[in-house]
């Protein structure tokens, strides 16, 4: 276990009805919000009158921005920074899923620096002051309502980059699990794969001897298996949206990479995949995962896929290691199968042809301290098992 300094600041209110705590929460913040959300979900199932109406009885202001898109763009930013200057805003209020709290949390980075906001999102430490954010989720994804990263596309360049400061950590989160109900089967799929993923890629690290972050990642895992499922078949069952749900914001605040090392592996190459083809994040770690994993499978890293394959799919631990850490990756393909999502990227429609320029960039900053060190080669060689 590395050594680790633990902050996870974010105020979190779970439960059904939590939009109570929402006007007494921003009046800590000030007068003037800025309502962030995306294309419309939340004015059909109720959330934003639910909110607005609670804004409204502690006496807190608000100029909105809508339409954010899945995949925020740069554009989205550039409009909220324009919104926050012109109201003098105090406080930023996301309501929606991951891509929503993202561009909200950019705009409070970005309100603060003079130069174009692309800037910041390409070099965090040009961050100096961001306004507070408090989020209101309604997808379980990303884990944004909880940790200090966000992502923006900037699609005329056909990049899509993670930015993370401390101060980019919501002060506040509400999170509701019955906001989730009117999730589709596809993104519940998505959202799930993301989670997953998450924990993956803390998960399967070189660290010798980080017990404890390691099991809580198998619980987690092992949460997303028994719930992913039953939210897609029974969408307003509480307990499996209330679980995901949490689960979501625990993959990736820290909690199981605290005392761990090492990069990303799949996330950097999925960035690429949405930011030249728009594709639903969680979708592309779904076809890319159980393909990384095949690649990464070798006798260096076999007992860690053998740990996975015992302890999350109970696979018997009397078999061959070989057979157990293949039968683990075959289960975790099967499992993303059944859930619905496209399991080759010809399906979600994209071809040959980027592959190779996709491979280059997705590891322009360095892949060489993942599980397993990729190159562009590499990279280039699990999209095509992918295809
Ligand atoms: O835009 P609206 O109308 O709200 O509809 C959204 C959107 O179309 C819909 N939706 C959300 N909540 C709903 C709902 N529909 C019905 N009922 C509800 N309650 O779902 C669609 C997808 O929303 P989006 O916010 O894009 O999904 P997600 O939460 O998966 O966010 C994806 C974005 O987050 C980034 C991804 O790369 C992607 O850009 N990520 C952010 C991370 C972070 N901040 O730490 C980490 C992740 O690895 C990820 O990269
Ligand atoms: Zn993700």
């Amino acid at each position: 276990m590395n050594n680790f300094n633990y902050s996870i600041p974010t105020k979190v209110y779970f439960g059904k009805g939590k939009i109570k705590k929402l006007g007494e929460i921003a009046k800590a913040y000030g007068e003037k919000a800025l309502l962030v959300y995306g294309g419309g979900s939340i004015k059909s199932n109720g959330i934003y009158d639910a909110a607005v109406e609670k804004l409204k009885e502690a006496g807190v202001q608000y100029v909105e921005l809508s339409g954010v898109e899945p995949n925020p763009r740069i554009t989205s930013v550039e409009a909220g920074v324009k919104l926050c200057r012109e109201n003098k805003v105090d406080m930023i209020i996301p309501i929606g899923g991951g891509s929503t709290i993202d561009c909200a949390k950019a705009i409070a980075a970005a309100a603060y620096y003079e130069g174009n906001p692309w800037d910041i999102v390409q070099d965090c430490s040009k961050i100096t002051k961001a306004l507070p954010i408090i989020s209101i989720l309604t997808l379980a994804a990303t884990g944004s309502e909880m940790d200090a990263f966000a992502v923006i596309s900037n699609m005329e360049r056909n990049e899509k980059l993670g930015m993370g400061h401390d101060l980019l950590k919501p002060q506040a989160s509400i999170l509701d699990p019955e906001y989730t109900f009117t999730v589709s089967k596809y993104q519940t799929a998505a959202g799930t794969a993301d989670i997953m993923s998450h924990i993956f890629e803390a998960y399967f690290t070189t660290d010798e001897g980080a017990y404890l972050p390691d099991r809580m990642a198998e619980a987690m895992l092992k949460t997303c298996i028994k719930y992913g499922p039953i939210a897609m078949e029974n969408p307003e069952n509480y307990e499996a949206r209330a679980n995901l749900m949490w689960t979501s914001s625990l993959a990736i605040n820290g909690l199981i990479s605290f005392g761990k090392t090492g990069e990303w592996s799949v996330h950097g190459m999925e960035h690429e995949l949405s930011a030249f083809y728009d594709i639903t994040h969680g979708v592309g770690l779904a076809i890319l995962t159980p393909h990384w994993m095949r690649y990464v499978l070798n006798d260096n890293t076999l007992n860690k896929f053998v740990e996975y394959g015992i302890n999350v799919w109970d696979i018997d631990k009397s078999l061959d290691k070989k057979e157990i850490a293949n039968f683990a990756i075959d289960k975790t393909a099967e499992f993303f199968k059944k859930m619905g999502i496209p399991t080759t990227l010809r399906e979600v429609g994209i071809n040959e042809e980027k592959l190779e320029v996709m491979a280059q960039q997705a590891v322009r900053f360095g892949m060489e301290d993942c599980f397993v060190p990729l190159t562009a080669e590499d990279v280039l060689n699990i999209f095509k098992d992918a295809l």
